[in-house]
């Protein structure tokens, strides 16, 4: 099969509209856009917590990404803005959390509040983290560096202890809670 026609036979269904497309450089004028264009990437959806100065703590984040397999690293990125940022990048130890679908009440509080008090059947894993109940996987990490990342910063957590379960995940896409049952399948 050529190239021109295994394009052919991945060509979306509909194809969008030239009106529908939009093409900017990314400015203080364009921000609104520049969200939208980036909240096509459908992610997963993450709490991470640490025990911070004020107690045990979270924060819902979908910038999580697998790092390095050796040695075990993972990834995320608090935003500078946010009251949690210095708990988060100048602790000992976070655990992050992946949810699945039925856990969209958990990443809703965690967007609001930082307090593990409300949440039943929390455990504390390493070093006092706060460990969080039902989720699809759990990685205890050491903090292994905070990298500078425009208005956010870069935190490479070093896993220590993974504990996981199969299960349906939690899915953020274009500003809403889904899971995947609820996105049209690809070809
Ligand atoms: C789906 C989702 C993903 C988010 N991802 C991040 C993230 O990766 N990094 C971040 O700093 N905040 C993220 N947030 C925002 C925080 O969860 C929280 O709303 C914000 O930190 C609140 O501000 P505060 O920390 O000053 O209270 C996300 C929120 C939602 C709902």
């Amino acid at each position: 099969m050529s190239t021109l026609h295994s394009r052919a036979a991945h060509a979306p269904a509909e194809p969008a509209q030239q009106d529908d497309v939009s093409v900017f450089a990314p400015d203080p004028g364009t921000g609104r856009q520049f969200r939208t264009a980036l909240g096509r990437f459908a992610t997963g959806v993450t709490v991470i917590t640490t025990t911070g100065p004020d107690g045990p703590m979270g924060i819902t984040a979908n910038s999580f990404a697998s790092l390095s397999l050796d040695p075990p690293l993972v990834l995320w990125s608090p935003a500078r803005a946010s009251r949690r940022f210095a708990a988060f990048t100048e602790c000992a130890h976070m655990a992050i959390h992946v949810l699945g679908s039925d856990q969209t009440a958990l990443a809703e509080h965690f967007a609001r509040r930082a307090a593990t008090a409300e949440i039943a059947g929390v455990e504390a894993g390493i070093g006092g983290m706060p460990l969080l109940p039902g989720v699809l996987t759990c990685l205890e990490c050491a903090l292994h560096a905070v990298h500078p990342g425009g208005d956010h910063a870069i935190v490479v957590g070093r896993v220590l202890r993974v504990r996981t379960r199969p299960g349906a995940p939690l899915v953020f896409h274009e500003g809403g809670f889904q899971g995947l049952a609820d996105l049209p399948r690809a070809d």
